[in-house]
């Protein structure tokens, strides 16, 4: 009976069905459409406009469509797409849009761009596949994302150790998400006893490395956790860099991603004396407290384009992505009550 039902609601609403097989292979998951959806109540969607653009026309032609999905071999999980138009210059009478989906357990499947004949804009496959693994925003908790640029330049302008504590804690947001982009590749050719990847095995180095240069500006937030912090980044550095040149065979490849992934759990595991539960928790609590909400969607900060490591394409596009993404992002927050 209900699958008869999705299946006639689903001949109701033709426009969401050939959006979603090009989703599900560009995202290397399977979705299946469920019924149309509800976009939140009115009150919601004005405060998504508020959070996002203040253009009350910003969420015109939006629509939340019932999915489920799950990864090759996975569970099927319940979830809802969430289809956001974009208006972009260059494509003033078909507008572009972005779909994201995300499960009722409230992490996100991914997003693809949609050109104005609804084919997936492969130019920007890497954009929306960024947001795969993470955790919706929080739909209570956001701060409008012009609040959260200007802390963020005030936090970039400012000269005292509270203002590079800050300055630290944001860019190690940036840097694990730099790394979380490339590490698959790395821990894929690691568990096969491929070379791993030149380029991808780089970024993650320096990621780390990076990490580890500026922990001890972190000492106002972290107290003394902030050295074994440094020590947790530098020895996760030192692992990729020795993965990196010493090409290992399958056996001590897989030795190796064990102990990649025991450094991982270390430092997001760590506790301390100046903060509550586990550093990678408390961390988000502290970039709240800065003011700087939970996942604003800005270029360069929590969400970002240069993927390949290359410099990164003269283009307005992902300046107008990022905030669509957002609005699609809350959308399906507000629907959670997140
Ligand atoms: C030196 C400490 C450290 C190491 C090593 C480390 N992490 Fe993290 N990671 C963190 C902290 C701290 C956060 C939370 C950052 C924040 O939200 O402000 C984090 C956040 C993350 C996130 C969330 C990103 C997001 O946008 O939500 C992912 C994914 C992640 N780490 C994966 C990994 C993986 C995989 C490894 C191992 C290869 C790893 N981390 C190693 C400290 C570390």
């Amino acid at each position: 009976m209900c699958l008869w039902l999705a299946t006639w609601l689903g001949a109701q609403e033709p426009a969401g069905l050939p959006v979603l097989p090009l989703a599900a292979s560009a995202l290397g998951i399977e979705i299946e459409f469920v019924a149309a959806g509800k976009l939140p109540d009115g009150a919601q969607q004005e405060r998504v406009i508020a959070l996002t653009s203040g253009d009350p026309e910003c969420l015109t032609g939006s629509r939340i469509v019932q999915v489920r999905y799950r990864w090759p071999q996975g569970r099927w999980q319940p979830a809802a797409a969430a289809i956001v138009p974009c208006a972009l210059p260059a494509a003033p009478h078909a507008p572009w849009s972005v779909l994201l989906i995300a499960g009722d357990d409230g992490q996100m499947a991914g997003g693809v761009v949609l050109d104005g004949d609804g084919n997936i804009a492969e130019a920007w496959r890497g954009f929306g596949e960024q947001f795969a693994g993470k955790d919706l925003p929080s739909f209570r908790d956001a701060v409008p994302r012009r609040e959260v640029e200007s802390r963020l330049a005030e936090l970039a302008a400012g000269k005292d150790a509270a203002a590079r504590a800050g300055q630290s804690l944001v860019a190690m947001r940036t840097d694990m998400l730099r790394q979380s982009i490339h590490i698959g590749a790395v821990m894929e050719a690691l568990a096969t006893g491929a070379p791993v990847p030149a380029a991808a095995g780089r970024i993650v180095e320096d990621s780390f490395a990076a990490m580890a240069s500026r922990a001890e500006a972190l000492a106002p937030l972290f107290g003394k956790t902030a050295t074994s912090y440094g020590e947790q980044a530098k020895a996760a550095a030192a692992l990729v860099a020795a993965a990196r040149t010493a090409r290992p065979d399958a056996t001590e490849g897989k030795q190796r991603l064990r102990e990649l992934r025991r450094g991982c759990a270390n430092c997001h595991e760590l506790t301390g004396e100046t903060f509550q539960g586990e550093l990678a928790a408390a961390s988000a609590a502290k970039r709240r407290d800065l003011g700087l909400g939970d996942r604003p969607f800005l270029l360069g900060y929590d969400v970002l384009l240069d993927f390949s490591g290359q410099p990164s394409p003269a283009s307005e596009v992902p300046g107008l992505l990022a905030p669509t993404f957002h609005r699609a992002a809350l959308l399906l927050a507000a629907l959670q009550d997140r």
